[in-house]
């Protein structure tokens, strides 16, 4: 993939967000600058927010995160918020799940031409041989891939007990908890909280749901290891 510069615009708390991570964000951010619109991945009005909305936005999820874990990012789409959290995060085990072909292999595209160590898994959360085949994670993440009721049913089947989904929600989160307070706990979650990430980094720090698996997790099978691959792998 042709990659372009992407140094101007940077803001200056994407080094504190990125630390040592900060040229491999400006070329993740160049290849969507490059190649998102042209091929589907993000709208044209997205180019000029691609920080601040998208890199920044995910990015800051980090500090909710322990050292070392697991993740599984569900629906990462274009890579968000799965990418910038493994560059920001070199420490984590990413698995991004991703059931559009377009989308799973652009991300696969991406994990080689940074050399990440995530893997690509194509699927959807809630099929079988995904819960089979992706071992049990620590921490299963998600931004805008569904309502908080379906999500429960997807992201936290794919949490070892006692690990959490964290959705990136917007700011109508407590009204979504309301509402489905009764999905979430019929799906094994604890009572969810709420929590904003990136304050005084980000203009508008992020709204992160975070809910608890409390019910014992199936066991996901043998463990791969991270970052050996290159081309999205269908799940089954
Ligand atoms: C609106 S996009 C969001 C993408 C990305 N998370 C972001 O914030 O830019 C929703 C994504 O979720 C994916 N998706 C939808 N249903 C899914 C499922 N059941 N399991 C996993 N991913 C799913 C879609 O293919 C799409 O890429």
């Amino acid at each position: 993939m042709e990659e372009v510069d992407d140094s101007t615009g940077v803001p200056e708390s994407a080094a504190k967000v990125f630390g040592g991570g900060l040229d491999l964000a400006r070329r993740f951010a160049g290849l969507l600058e490059r190649h998102g619109v042209e091929r589907g991945l993000i709208g044209p009005r997205e180019v000029e927010r691609l920080w601040e909305r998208h890199l920044l936005n995910s990015a800051v999820l980090a500090e909710q995160i322990p050292h070392g874990a697991r993740v599984i990012d569900v629906g990462s789409g274009a890579g968000f918020p799965g990418v910038p959290l493994s560059i920001a995060r070199p420490d984590l085990d990413v698995v991004l799940i991703e059931p559009m072909a377009r989308r799973a292999d652009w991300l696969a595209e991406v994990v080689e031409a940074l050399d990440l160590s995530a893997q690509v898994v194509r699927g959807r959360a809630e099929e079988k041989t995904v819960r089979e085949d992706v071992p049990a994670a620590d921490v299963v993440t998600s931004r805008a891939v569904a309502p908080l009721a379906r999500l429960a049913g997807w992201c936290l089947p794919l949490a070892r007990q006692g690990g959490v989904m964290l959705a990136l929600k917007g700011s109508s989160v407590r009204d979504e908890i309301t509402r489905d307070l009764d999905a979430v706990k019929k799906a094994g979650g604890a009572t969810p909280s709420v929590h904003e990430c990136g304050v005084g980094l980000l203009d508008t720090p992020t709204t992160v749901v975070k809910v608890e698996r409390t019910r014992p997790a199936k066991s996901g099978g043998p463990r791969r290891r991270a970052g050996g691959m290159t081309k999205p792998k269908r799940a089954g």
